[in-house]
Formats: structure tokens, C-alpha cells, sequence
């Protein structure tokens, strides 16, 4: 599939009720540069990137995910520079890290200032609370400064993370107040994670006309079919609970689905896992690629429509999933 003559542009969603317009698919940026976990430097590199986001681009893929906290401010920096030399609009979304200790409200000012000068950017287009602070920055205060900062012109949209359902009523109430839409929340969703079909997240999204952003929507390569009890990644997330060899052959029967579906369409279980995603459309999936060979293998969802009889299929073995 990758390769095809004129592939199909991606379709355009708006950002919950903010103007905010983006691709129906994201790219998410953690890996370029990031050294401790996603092996930047070490597996991949500048070149790398580089081609992650030149096929993404080519692709019509015009929405890419950072943090301020991603490599300590290097991943805002190296997508800063990547979008200047693209020379052409893009939609940039990042993150502030309520980290303990840092300081309540004001912090959060200075958070902005910092994201703005790493990107290069006049303004942020979607600026996003990483996680919810209980302590120092309480929801409702955060989202004054959020607020100050639309009406200042240095953000663009709204967007929390990692965020419950109440949790979210709290935010978009608050930023009502101020007449801000409250626009996206970014949590983990994929056919390995489905809580925000259960916890109330998706409803809440759809009630309050907040776009939901899915994040690790590949499970950080395990959907991909590469990865097994005797193939597993190098580094850190091998220690981590997902990349259990009990998780990894659990999940074997909705991974050897993927694989079948892939082998008809022509395309990898990469793409079917993120075509399953696309299927939804309160959902814009952000798809992390540390190369331009899975950029392309990802943007191939979007020529991908999975009819009603396949959807079922991957619902019924992921229903059938359970974290053991
Ligand atoms: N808000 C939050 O708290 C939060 C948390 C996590 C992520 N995020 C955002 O969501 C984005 C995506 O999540 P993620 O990076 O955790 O995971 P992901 O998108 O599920 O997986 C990305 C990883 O899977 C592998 N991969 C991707 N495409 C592939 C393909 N076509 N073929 C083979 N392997 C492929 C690559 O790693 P290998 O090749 O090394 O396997 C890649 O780095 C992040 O970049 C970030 O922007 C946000």
C-alpha cells in the first residue's frame, strides 16, 4: 500500500470546539531525542527524525505532539527546528509538567515562556497540562493561566492529559468561565487499553465537545507484531509491566488478527492497529514513529477502511484481552 500512486489525504478535525484544525491522524515527537527511554542517539538518530517528519509531512500529516519534558526541552527544540525548515504552517501541540515542587501558577507562565522560545514559535497551538496537579497548581488555578495565555495570543487551544472524567468537567467548567473552549483530552487508547471507553472519559469527551487524543495508540510498538517474550525491545520498556512476556503472549491472538488483516490489505499491523482507532471519529490517534520507513507504514491508515465485519473482529479479540 505504501508507495501508491496518489495516496489519500487525511481528514481535517477540529479540535473540540477551539479553532484549532488538524490531520485525523498525529504524530507523536517523544522519541526524537529522547535518549533514556526511546534509545535517541543510540537506534536512532537526527537523520531519523528527520525522515519520521518529512514522510509524516508528505503524507498530509500535519499535527505533531511534544513536551516540554520530553528529553528536557530537546524534543520541543528539534520539532522547532524541523517546522521552521518545512516552511509551511503546521499544527503544534505541547505539554506543561506539573512537576512536584515546581511551583503553582506562576510556574506555569513561565512554562509557556519556555515551550514558546524552544519551539521558535509566536504562539503554541494546542498547549496541554501533562497531567493533572493536586497539589501545587490546582485545577481550576491552572486553567486561569491557560486562559490569560489564549487572551494573551501565546496559545492557540486548550488541552489537558491524562485526565478523568470529573477532572475534566473541572477543567472545561473553568476555562468556560473565561469563555475557552476546553479543547482536547490526550489519554492512553488503543485495542490494548480501552478504560476511556469505561471510565467515562470518551462520554465525557463527547458530551462537553472535547476532541479525545489517543496516545500510545501502537502500545508503543507491541501492536506492531514485532515484539515477543524472546523478541523484546531493547531498553527500558522491557521492564516495564506491558512488555511482560505474559502481556506480550496474551495479547498474541488480537495481534495475529491485526496480522491476517494486514496480509489481505497489504499493508503492516501498525496500520490496521491505527485504522481501528481512525475508526472513531471523537478520536484523533497520535502515532509515535522513530523512522521514516514507519511513518510511511503508519500513514497507510489512513487508505485503510476496516468494514464493519473486521472492526468486530478486533473488538471481540481486544473485549477478549485482558492484562493478565
Ligand atoms: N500525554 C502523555 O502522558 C503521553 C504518554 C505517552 C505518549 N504520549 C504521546 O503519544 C505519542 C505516541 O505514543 P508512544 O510514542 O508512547 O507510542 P506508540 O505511538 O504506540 O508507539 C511508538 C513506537 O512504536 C514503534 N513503531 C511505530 N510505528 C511503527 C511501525 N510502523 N512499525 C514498527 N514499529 C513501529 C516505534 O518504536 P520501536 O521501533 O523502538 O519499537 C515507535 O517509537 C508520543 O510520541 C507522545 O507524543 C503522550
Amino acid at each position: 500500500m505504501a508507495g501508491s500512486a496518489s495516496p489519500r489525504p487525511p481528514e481535517i478535525r477540529r479540535l473540540g470546539g477551539s479553532t484549532v484544525e488538524v490531520s485525523s491522524l498525529g504524530a507523536g515527537c517523544w522519541a526524537w531525542g529522547d535518549e533514556e527511554y526511546w534509545r535517541y542517539g543510540l537506534d536512532h538518530g537526527p537523520r531519523e527524525a528527520v525522515a519520521a517528519f518529512e514522510t509524516y509531512l508528505n503524507r498530509g500529516i500535519d499535527f505533531f505532539d511534544t513536551a516540554e519534558s520530553y528529553a528536557w526541552g530537546k524534543g520541543e527544540q528539534i520539532l522547532g527546528a524541523l517546522a521552521r525548515k518545512a516552511g509551511r504552517k503546521l499544527c503544534i501541540a505541547t505539554k506543561y509538567a506539573p512537576l512536584a515542587g515546581r511551583g503553582g501558577p506562576a510556574a506555569i507562565r513561565k512554562g509557556i515562556e519556555g515551550s514558546l522560545r524552544r519551539l521558535g514559535v509566536p504562539c503554541i497551538d494546542l498547549y496541554q497540562i501533562h497531567w493533572p496537579d493536586r497539589d501545587e497548581a490546582p485545577i481550576d488555578a491552572a486553567m486561569e493561566i491557560f486562559a490569560d495565555a489564549v487572551e494573551a495570543g501565546q496559545v492557540r487551544a486548550v488541552g489537558v492529559s491524562n485526565f478523568g472524567s470529573s477532572e475534566m468537567r473541572t477543567a472545561h467548567a473553568a476555562l468556560a468561565r473565561r469563555g475557552v473552549p476546553l479543547a482536547t483530552n490526550q489519554v492512553r487508547y488503543s485495542l490494548l487499553h480501552r478504560a476511556p471507553e469505561v471510565d467515562g472519559v470518551l462520554d465525557a469527551c463527547r458530551e462537553l465537545n472535547v476532541t479525545l487524543l489517543a496516545y500510545s495508540p501502537l502500545e508503543q510498538g507491541i501492536l506492531t507484531g514485532k515484539y515477543s517474550g524472546t523478541r523484546p525491545p531493547l531498553g527500558k520498556r522491557r521492564e516495564t509491566p506491558w512488555f511482560a512476556t505474559s502481556n506480550l503472549e496474551a495479547a498474541r491472538p488480537l495481534i495475529e488478527e491485526l496480522q491476517r488483516i494486514a496480509q489481505i490489505r497489504d499493508c503492516t499491523p501498525a496500520a490496521v492497529a491505527l485504522a481501528w482507532t481512525l475508526a472513531n471519529p471523537d478520536v484523533v490517534p497520535l502515532a509515535g514513529a522513530r523512522t521514516g520507513e514507519q511513518a510511511e507504514a503508519n500513514a497507510d491508515a489512513l487508505e485503510l477502511d476496516l468494514d464493519e465485519e473486521l472492526l468486530a473482529a478486533l473488538n471481540h479479540l481486544s473485549a477478549a484481552w485482558r492484562k493478565p
